[in-house]
C-alpha cells in the first residue's frame, strides 16, 4: 500500500479515483438543480427529502466528497513538485503535441475551483454569505432567485462554471486513459466522450443562473 501510495502511478490513479466520485457527485447535483425549472413546490421539495429522509445518505455523501477532494488536492500539489523537481529548468522551446486549453489550465482552473467550493458551500447551504441580503433554510428556489438577480453573483457563477467545464473535459478524459480503462487512440485530440459529459455539466450548471439573471426563472 505505501509503495502504491509513493509511486507517481499511484498517486495518479488516487487523483483519477477521486475525481471520478467528484463528477459522480455532479451529475447527481446537477440533475438536482435542473428541478428549478419545474418550479419552487418541486425544487424545494427535492431538498427537504435530501436533508428529511435521506439526511444521513447525504452526511455519508459529504464524507466520501471531502475525502475525495482532500486527496485529489493533495495529489495535485505532490506530482505538481514532482514534476518540478524532475524538470527544474524549463523547457527552452515547447512545441506540444495533445495539449489542450483544458489540459494547460488543470493546475489554475483547479485552484479556481478550491476557491469557488467554499465560497459556494457559504452561499448556498450555510447561508453565511447572503449576497442578496436573506437566506431562508429548505427554501432553495427562493435563495437561488434572490442571489442570481444580482449580476456579479450569476457572473462569478457563470465563470466558475467555464473552469469546471474546461477541468472536467480533460480530467475525464485523462482519469480513464490513466486507469487505462481506454486505450491510446489513433487521435489523441478526438474525445467525444469527454465532451459531451463537460458540455453536459457546464450547459446544466450554467443554465440556472443564466435563467434567473435573465427573468426566465423569478
Ligand atoms: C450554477 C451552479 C450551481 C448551483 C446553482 C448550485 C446550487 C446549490 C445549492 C442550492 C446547494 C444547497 C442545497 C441544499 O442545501 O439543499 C448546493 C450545495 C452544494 N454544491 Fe452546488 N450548485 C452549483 C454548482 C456546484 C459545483 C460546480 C460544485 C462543485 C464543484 C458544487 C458543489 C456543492 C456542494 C459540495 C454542496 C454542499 C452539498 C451538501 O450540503 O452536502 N455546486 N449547490
Amino acid at each position: 500500500m505505501l509503495r502504491f501510495y509513493r509511486s507517481t502511478v499511484g498517486k495518479k490513479i488516487l487523483m483519477a479515483v477521486s475525481g471520478i466520485i467528484g463528477i459522480a457527485f455532479l451529475i447527481l447535483h446537477m440533475l438536482g438543480n435542473l428541478q428549478i425549472f419545474q418550479g419552487p413546490a418541486k425544487l424545494n421539495g427535492y431538498a427537504a427529502i435530501l436533508h428529511g429522509p435521506l439526511a444521513e445518505v447525504v452526511l455519508a455523501q459529504r464524507v466520501v466528497l471531502l475525502v475525495a477532494v482532500v486527496v485529489h488536492v493533495v495529489m495535485a500539489w505532490q506530482l505538481t513538485m514532482r514534476a518540478r523537481a524532475a524538470r527544474p529548468v524549463g523547457y527552452v522551446e515547447r512545441r506540444s503535441q495533445a495539449a489542450t486549453l483544458a489540459s494547460r489550465t488543470m493546475r489554475i482552473g483547479g485552484v479556481l475551483l478550491l476557491v469557488f467550493i467554499p465560497f459556494h458551500i457559504l452561499h448556498f447551504t450555510t447561508g453565511d454569505i447572503r449576497p442578496a441580503g436573506t437566506f431562508t433554510p429548505g427554501n432553495v428556489y427562493g435563495n437561488a432567485v434572490a442571489s442570481f438577480r444580482i449580476p456579479w453573483v450569476a457572473a462569478f457563477y457563470v465563470a466558475a462554471m467555464i473552469a469546471l467545464g474546461l477541468h472536467l473535459y480533460h480530467g475525464a478524459w485523462s482519469s480513464v486513459r490513466t486507469l487505462g480503462i481506454a486505450g491510446p487512440r489513433p487521435h489523441p485530440l478526438h474525445r467525444p466522450a469527454a465532451l459531451v459529459l463537460a458540455l453536459a455539466l457546464w450547459l446544466g450548471f450554467t443554465a440556472v443562473p443564466v435563467a434567473i439573471a435573465l427573468g426566465w426563472v423569478r
